[in-house]
C-alpha cells in the first residue's frame, strides 16, 4: 500500500513525505475487517477495538494501523474536511448509486458523495479514522458504512458500485478488484502520486513502489474509456488522476 502525495500541500506534503519514506507495515499489514451492521461474513470491529481487530487479522502488533492510529488521533482533521478538488471537479461524469471508498482516511471523499446522494461505504484498516469519518458524516447530516480491514483483505463484490474512490492510495494488489466491483458503467476515480515526485524537492526519499509509473493507470484501466486522464508535476507534486469508465457492455 502507499499514499500519494497528490493533491496536499504543507503539513499534508510532509505527513507523506514522512510516511512514504518509511518502511511501514502499514503498507502490508495482513489484517482482515468488518462490516458494520451487515450480514457480510467478515465481523463488525468498527466499534470493539484494536484487541478484536487483531483477533481478526491474527497479525502481530501493526505497525502500519498503529502509524495511521497515531497520525489521526488528533481532532483536527489531517488531510482536511474538503473533499478532493479532482473529485468534486468531476462529479458531473460519476453516475448515482453505490460507492466505495478505498483507503477512505477520515471520511472527507465519503462524506462528500453521501451528500450528493450515493449510498457510500468506507474501507480503511484506521479505527480513529473510521471513527473521525463517522463523526464528519453525522455532523453533517448524512451516513455512510465503515469498514474496519486491510483493503487487500476485504472482498470487492463485483458488479456492485456506481463509483469506487482510490484517492492517496495505492496497493496494486486490489487493481483488478476494483476493475471487477464497479458495475457497467460505473467509473473510478484513481488519483496518486507518481514516479516523478522522487524528482521534485519533497520527494527524494520516497519508496518508488508506492508511487504510480508513468502511464500506468492507462494499463491499468485498459479497456475502459477514459474520461479523465491527466500526469502533471508543477514541481511540488508529480500527480496522475484518472476518471475511467467500465464498459456497458
Ligand atoms: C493518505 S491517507 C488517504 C485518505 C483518503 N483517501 C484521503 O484522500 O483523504 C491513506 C489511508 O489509507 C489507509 N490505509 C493504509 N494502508 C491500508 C490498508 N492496507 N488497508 C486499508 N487502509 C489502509 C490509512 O489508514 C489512511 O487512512
Amino acid at each position: 500500500m502507499a499514499c500519494s502525495i497528490g493533491g496536499f500541500i504543507g503539513l499534508r506534503l510532509g505527513l507523506f513525505a514522512l510516511f512514504l519514506s518509511l518502511s511501514l507495515g502499514a503498507c502490508h499489514p495482513r489484517g482482515g475487517g468488518g462490516v458494520a451492521g451487515s450480514t457480510d461474513p467478515i465481523q463488525d470491529t468498527g466499534d470493539q477495538g484494536e484487541g478484536l481487530y487483531q483477533e481478526v487479522s491474527g497479525d502481530e502488533p501493526e505497525v502500519g494501523k498503529g502509524y495511521w492510529d497515531n497520525l489521526y488521533s488528533t481532532d483536527q482533521y489531517v488531510f482536511g474536511r474538503d473533499p478532493s478538488s479532482f473529485l468534486r471537479s468531476h462529479l458531473d461524469v460519476i453516475p448515482l448509486g453505490r460507492a466505495l471508498d478505498i483507503g477512505m482516511g477520515e471520511g472527507r471523499n465519503a462524506v462528500f458523495l453521501a451528500k450528493k446522494g450515493f449510498e457510500v461505504e468506507g474501507v480503511d484498516l484506521s479505527e480513529v479514522a473510521l471513527g473521525k469519518a463517522n463523526r464528519l458524516a453525522r455532523d453533517q447530516g448524512v451516513r455512510i458504512r465503515t469498514i474496519l480491514s486491510d483493503v487487500a483483505r476485504f472482498p470487492i463484490r463485483p458488479d456492485v458500485y456506481s463509483v469506487i474512490l482510490n484517492i492517496n492510495f495505492l496497493d496494486r494488489r486490489i487493481l483488478p478488484s476494483i476493475r471487477k466491483g464497479l458495475r457497467r458503467g460505473g467509473v473510478v476515480v484513481f488519483e496518486n502520486a507518481t514516479t516523478d515526485q522522487l524528482r521534485n524537492p519533497g520527494g527524494k526519499d520516497l519508496r518508488r513502489e508506492y508511487l504510480l509509473e508513468p502511464g500506468e493507470l492507462r494499463r491499468v484501466f485498459a479497456g475502459f474509456e477514459i474520461l479523465v486522464d491527466q500526469e502533471v508535476n508543477d514541481g511540488k507534486e508529480a500527480v496522475a488522476r484518472m476518471i475511467a469508465r467500465k464498459p456497458l457492455n
